[in-house]
């Protein structure tokens, strides 16, 4: 634990030290420290914590963390902030929706709260979770830092064991979410950059032993006969891991190495899940008091030349764009929420979501498999990433492994995407190839993609990152940002891309509220125009295997200030009170009707 000075000593060395913050970006808050999650038991922390924002980094500068919790009239010292008292805000929640002056904010804020814990058993380790915090998040825990998390879509655990007391313990979490040229995203994205812990925080108790992942998935040749089973188990024990899946009459016993990894593969004959049969089997995993389960959906994709298999079935992927966005809660996911946006993706008959450009909660995922969605996931490598900095490179990847760890036993996910819309140049080749071989060698069983550009100099499709993904996203917005919608027709007939091609955006702006146009850029007639257009040629061309319009609903954004945007992204769907349907809407729904139809 840093010692703090005293009186005016500290207060002097606040002023002068500009290096304040390098003691506490240890970034040691990674992937390699996640829990696995599934069937364990969560003491919630959300509620009221004491909030302040923190412009300067005046706390970290001060040392609030070291600050005990005493009446103010006994302080020895005077302190700009008193972690113990003060106003508090609701967690989860983005605070950039709590207050109007805090809109914009960006900057530290502090988060505080008690944790009234009573004791560990002699066989039991204590974690602490933290859903998603935008994007810098450190730990404190009574006055000690204990790491810090970089990426504002993952999960990270810390272990509290050493330092948790029994009795009252004070928990301080120091979330920062200045964008900055080498964070990931940078500091210029088209998605608001909310501030906050806003996604669920909790406790979680572990035997001193326990199984920190298990990944289970459908392997090997066309049988669909073979589930690999990877566990990874943290603590001393020379048992196997057991592992059930009741409904196949299946039961292993997995013999783990040193390191503490084991795996297996089954024979097993289970139903496939699919969109159109999302068949999930209850996995149960014990290792001594550990037991933790899964709900698994065993199915195969494929890509073979310009062709994508699910279940050796050929596949065209009817889907949309979603951002995680809401008008009233920002980046906070309620379930109705979320049942709204599965219900609206029915109603465009669709199979497929892309979720856009960074993990997603990981209940979108859970309820894809239950509801039958193929999903696309993404981390958030987009546009002029600072790919020449190895700092951003360990960065993404770790994002990249976090989401993985997270999803990787989720059926609807059949796609890891690396990035979007970024230049194709030599540095961003070396990055986001790293990426790709981070994920092929994570999880072999998904296909990779990214969202590549046009090559407008060509007009066709040509980007150097084709050579090492599965599936080329293109993201073309003829109509709009190339208003000379005859270059769709040439950019398809110069283009020959070997392997297939999801139209992982397309789409222009409608405003439909106060003052609207009736015809012309951001009309609602003119949006509905780009889409009657761009179906009528996409559908023909045969190396498009999957369209994912941009975007299911408005949402907010700051570059977007005209008068029609007014600090919102129009291109959605449906507006951003999430029910007023557009034209575009009806036209979707309907060409999505008919391939379902004819599939
Ligand atoms: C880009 C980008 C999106 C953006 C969209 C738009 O393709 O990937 O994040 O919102 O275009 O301009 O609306």
């Amino acid at each position: 634990m840093l010692e703090r000075m005293e009186g005016a000593e500290n207060a002097l060395a606040c002023l002068h030290d500009e290096d304040y913050d390098v003691p506490f970006n240890t970034q040691s808050l990674n992937a390699d420290g996640l829990v696995f999650m599934g069937g364990r038991q969560q003491e919630l922390l959300n509620g009221e914590w004491n909030f302040c924002v923190d412009l300067l980094d005046t706390g970290l500068r001060q040392k609030w963390h070291t600050l005990q919790p005493e009446a103010p009239e006994d302080r020895s010292e005077p302190y700009d902030y008193d972690p113990y008292l003060g106003e508090t805000v609701p967690v989860p929640s983005c605070w950039s929706m709590l207050k109007e002056k805090w809109y914009f904010f960006e900057g530290s804020a502090w988060y505080t709260r008690a944790v009234d814990f009573d004791g560990l058993g002699a066989d039991e380790r204590l974690f602490l979770r933290v859903g998603a915090a935008q994007y810098d998040c450190k730990v404190f825990l009574n006055g000690a830092f204990l790491g810090n998390h970089y990426g504002g879509s993952t999960p990270f655990n810390v272990e509290l064991s050493e330092y948790i007391k029994t009795g009252r313990n004070w928990l301080m979490l120091v979330v920062n979410n200045t964008r900055t040229r080498d964070r990931v995203p940078m500091r210029n994205t088209d998605w608001f950059n909310y501030g906050g812990i806003y996604r669920d925080v909790s406790l979680i108790r572990t035997p001193k032993t326990f199984i920190k992942d298990l990944y289970v998935a459908l392997v090997g040749d066309d049988s669909y006969s073979k589930i690999a089973i990877d566990v990874e188990v943290d603590g001393e024990t020379s048992q196997p891991v057991q592992v059930a899946i009741a409904e196949l009459g299946l039961t292993c016993a997995i013999p783990l190495e040193r390191d503490g990894r084991g795996s297996v593969i089954i024979e097993a004959r289970p139903e496939l899940w699919s969109p159109e049969s999302p068949r999930l089997y209850d996995v149960e995993a014990t290792v001594g008091a550990d037991r933790v389960r899964d709900r698994i959906g065993f199915r195969q994709i494929k890509q073979i030349g310009e062709q994508l298999y699910l279940n050796g079935e050929s596949l065209f992927l009817r889907g949309i764009s979603v951002h995680e966005d809401d008008e009233v809660h920002g980046k906070v996911l309620l379930d109705s929420d979320l049942e709204r946006r599965f219900r609206h993706a029915k109603e465009l008959n669709c199979n497929f979501m892309r979720f856009a450009h960074y993990p997603h909660d990981e209940r979108a995922a859970k309820m894809a498999d239950e509801l039958g969605f193929l999903l696309w996931e993404e981390i958030p490598v987009y546009w002029a990433i600072d790919f020449a900095n190895p700092a951003t490179l360990k960065d993404a990847q770790n994002q990249l492994r976090e989401l993985i760890r997270r999803d990787r036993n989720r059926a609807s996910v059949i796609i890891w995407s690396v990035g979007n819309e970024n230049p194709d140049t030599d540095e961003r080749l070396a990055f986001m190839r790293a990426l790709v071989e981070t994920a092929n060698s994570m999880d072999p069983t998904r296909l990779t993609s990214a969202a590549c550009l046009v090559n407008h100099a060509k007009n066709r499709i040509e980007d150097r990152l084709a050579q090492y993904i599965n599936v080329i996203g293109i993201n073309e917005y003829y109509g709009w940002y190339d208003e000379n919608f005859d270059d769709l027709i040439e950019f398809l007939d110069n283009s020959d891309p070997g392997k297939p091609v999801v139209i992982s955006e397309t789409g222009a702006d409608g405003y439909i509220g106060e003052g609207k146009l009736e015809s012309g850029f951001f009309s609602e007639a003119y949006m509905a125009e780009v889409y009657k257009k761009q179906i009528a040629t996409l559908r023909e061309r045969e190396f498009v295997k999957g369209i994912s319009p941009w975007i299911l609903y408005d949402f907010r954004v700051e570059r977007r200030q005209n008068m029609y945007q007014r600090g919102w992204n129009r291109k959605g769907l449906i507006a951003s009170d999430k029910e007023t349907k557009k034209q575009a809407f009806h036209l979707l729904s309907a060409f999505y009707g008919e391939l379902k139809g004819k599939a």
